[in-house]
């Protein structure tokens, strides 16, 4: 993780050289502290982009480690695997929650996993930013929300021991609590970052109107929405450019859809596309939504690597306008024709 010394990625701005020197100046660097066999998957050329207004330019898609958790996770030993696999890829970015879990005696797993994987992964690890989030709570995997202040601070403090450091690169509040004040919730966090227990802030499912009072709290670094083909509204509603016009990186989740992600891989403009390009319509949709806005960072949630490296390609294609636009005109049903009759009878 970043240490308190170095916030700075220094090949990630400028100083005359392209973006794409920056990053084979990266892996150039990097080679010499990992182990031979680095990067057999990882494109040449990938455009690094801006976490946020103070944090540094980084790989452009981030890593969801949700699925590394939650019921059906695999066993310790494989998720470790992956992980390892995702960072000798390149992804420089881990989100994380205190609540990623199978139940409710297993709080904190998630960070505590990804620690444990960052230890023992031979790369440089102080390249690599962890972000997590409180706000949120599970009983019975039943999500709830709860953004009081004592309960962001203890949910802070809990995050801190799981991740075994005593600053948390980027803490998000996962949900604005409809039953405390937004400015409370955001204040908390102002006063976790100046006691120096996090570096930068974010936030997630949040309007443009909490973006707003949000950056001007605790000056935020990064907004986590849902974006994918299906769901736009972080479009529609302005969220993203927004962002862009602050300089704040958008963290886009569940880009393919979540439990409709199968339905990416079917859809027929996608798989066009894909076709043209030699690829699959997962990449296709990392790759579209890259083409949205310069400060997309797009999040892959995957258990499996091969998965992972699907994304990756997306982050080295180039869509021509004509097909950007093909896909923003495209419908994309959530559901399969015949059960869409079903639910319409059903009323
Ligand atoms: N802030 C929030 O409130 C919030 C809420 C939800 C999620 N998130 C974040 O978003 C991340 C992703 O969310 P998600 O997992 O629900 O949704 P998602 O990324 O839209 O979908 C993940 C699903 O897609 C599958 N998949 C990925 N790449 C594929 C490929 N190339 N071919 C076929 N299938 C592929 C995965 O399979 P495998 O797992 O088998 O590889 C998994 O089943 C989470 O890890 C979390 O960090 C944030």
């Amino acid at each position: 993780m970043i240490s308190p010394s170095d916030g700075r990625i220094p090949e990630s701005r400028g100083q005359g050289k392209s973006s794409c020197d920056a990053v084979f100046l990266v892996s150039i660097r990097r080679s010499h502290t990992r182990s031979p066999a680095i990067h057999p998957h990882r494109p040449r050329c990938m455009k690094r982009r801006s976490l946020g207004p103070t944090a540094p330019d980084i790989f452009p898609i981030g890593y969801g480690g949700m699925s590394l958790s939650e019921k059906g996770r695999p066993p310790e030993a494989e998720a470790i695997k992956t992980i390892h696999a995702v960072l000798d890829a390149g992804i420089e970015l881990l989100e994380l929650s205190n609540v990623y879990n199978d139940n409710d005696d297993d709080i904190g797993h998630n960070e505590r996993l990804f620690a444990k994987a960052l230890k023992s992964w031979p790369g440089a690890s102080d390249r690599v930013i962890v972000a997590t989030k409180g706000g949120r709570w599970r009983y019975r995997r039943r999500w709830l929300i709860d953004a009081r202040p004592e309960q962001l601070r203890r949910a802070c403090e809990r995050s801190l021991s799981a991740l075994g450091v005593e600053r948390i690169d980027l803490y998000q509040l996962n949900h604005p609590d409809p039953n405390v004040p937004f400015a409370e919730s955001m204040g908390t966090l102002a006063d976790l970052k100046s006691e120096g227990k996090i570096r930068w802030v974010g936030i997630s499912n949040a309007d443009l109107d909490q973006i707003r009072v949000a950056s001007s709290i605790a000056g935020i670094e990064s907004v986590q929405n849902r974006l994918n083909p299906f769901s736009r509204l972080a479009l529609k509603r302005d969220e993203v450019p927004y962002c862009a016009k602050l300089g704040i990186g958008f963290l886009a989740y569940q880009i393919y859809g979540g439990r409709h992600a199968r339905r990416i891989g079917m859809h027929p403009l996608l798989k066009r596309i894909g076709k043209r390009h030699g690829t699959s319509p997962y990449s296709i949709t990392v790759a579209w939504l890259l083409a949205k806005s310069d400060n997309v960072i797009p999040l892959v949630g995957a258990r499996t690597i091969g998965h992972v490296r699907d994304a990756l390609r997306g982050a080295s294609i180039e869509l021509t306008s004509e097909e950007v636009k093909a896909i923003d005109a495209a419908r994309f049903p959530k559901w399969p024709l015949h059960q869409r009759i079903r639910r319409k009878l059903a009323g």
